[in-house]
């Protein structure tokens, strides 16, 4: 008998099911005698023993189903070795909750923040396997994590949208995009809603820059421009700044996020109506696209071929389109963003498209 434990943490994202079920249906479709436990919203329900137990049946009808089954919070890294408010050690009771249920191994689904937890566990002596999930792709260790193509589904949706009332206005408009730190939402939902300007993280960009873009448009005859705006997205001066000077920067600001600042800048300098669009945590709702049912179910049932093996303390990723192990060391607390001198920004750049920096 094996008996697994799962759960979902941090933000959601599509295809959380079509991982989870990929799991289950390896491990049922081996033969083997399996008892599945699912934690309710993320480590808070290992850390307060909230589970339930699985059938296959619960499983059954969920590939294409948005969201986690499980239920997902956010329990941050940084106070997970402080005591809860009634002073509970919330590592110890994880481990006691994982030992009290005589786990063979915990699933853990997450993103950046969830895989330092997951790798603590593992430190402590758990077993442990993950998947990576996030519409933001910046997990190291993996060229992609699921949830990432359909948010660029979403987002490229958005921008086409925009780029019809775009047209029909001569406006300029800008589509906040998130990802967090990294651009690789922005760069390619611009690039495939053509956007005509792309701002992300890893290019700060110079607002005169953005500005001179915009005008040369003008110039050559186009009416409107579309802007992709990661929301991580920062000018040089900022880059330039230290952390804690960043910090007091915006919370000093009278911005909600960067795109309003940019649209306040390029009004004042080209008079044009700009307006600010943001599809925010649309980008992660609704079904999966087929990319990522796919790949969430490959990633499972590799997942499920792990513990039937035994084997445990890896993120099971993928690499030049190939499923593969990657120890849990290797991904934790490491962000993967995107090189400035990627081949695909030059194509961009080849396109006509700014980054804001020339
Ligand atoms: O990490 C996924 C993500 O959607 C980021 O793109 C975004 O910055 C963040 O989560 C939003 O977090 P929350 O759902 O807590 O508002």
């Amino acid at each position: 008998m094996r008996r697994v434990g799962m759960l979902t943490s941090g933000g959601d994202c599509q295809a959380l099911n079509a991982a989870m079920r990929g799991v289950v249906k390896c491990l049922f479709y081996s033969g083997e005698q399996v008892e599945i436990y699912g934690f309710y919203d993320g480590y808070r329900g290992l850390i307060y023993g909230n589970y339930t137990m699985l059938t296959s049946r619960d499983f059954s009808g969920i590939l294409t189903k948005g969201g986690t089954i499980l239920g997902t919070s956010r329990t941050p890294f940084k106070t997970i070795k402080d005591p809860d408010p009634n002073g509970l050690d919330k590592v110890e009771a994880m481990k006691a909750n994982y030992k009290r249920l005589n786990l063979d191994c915990l699933v853990i689904l997450g993103g950046n923040g969830t895989h330092k937890t997951a790798n603590l566990l593992r430190e402590e002596g758990l077993n442990i396997i993950t998947l990576p999930k996030t519409i933001d792709n910046d997990l190291y260790g993996t060229d992609m994590t699921f949830g990432f193509q359909s948010a660029v589904d979403v987002a490229t949706n958005a921008i086409d949208l925009i780029h019809t009332t775009a047209s029909s206005h001569g406006r300029i408009f800008i589509v906040e995009i998130m990802g967090h730190k990294v651009g690789w939402l922005a760069l390619n939902a611009g690039m495939a809603g053509g956007a005509d300007i792309i701002l992300i993280p890893e290019i700060p960009y110079d607002i005169n820059s953005v500005i001179g873009a915009i005008q040369k448009r003008e110039e050559r005859g186009s009416k409107f421009t579309i802007l992709a705006v990661a929301e991580g997205a920062c000018s040089k001066e900022f880059a330039a700044m230290s952390k804690k000077e960043q910090k007091e920067a915006i919370k000093n600001s009278r911005y909600p996020s960067v795109s309003y600042d940019i649209a306040d800048k390029i009004i004042a300098a080209t008079g044009i109506e700009t307006r600010v669009t943001v599809p925010g945590h649309m980008q992660r709702g609704g079904s999966p696209c087929p990319y990522d049912r796919v790949f969430a179910s490959r990633l499972g049932s590799e997942a499920g071929n792990l513990i039937l093996q035994g084997e445990y303390g890896f993120m099971v990723g993928i690499k030049n389109r190939e499923i593969v192990r990657v120890p849990l060391e290797e991904v934790a607390g490491r962000l993967k963003s995107i090189d400035p001198d990627a081949s695909i920004i030059k194509e961009a750049r080849m396109l006509g498209i700014s980054f804001g920096d020339e």
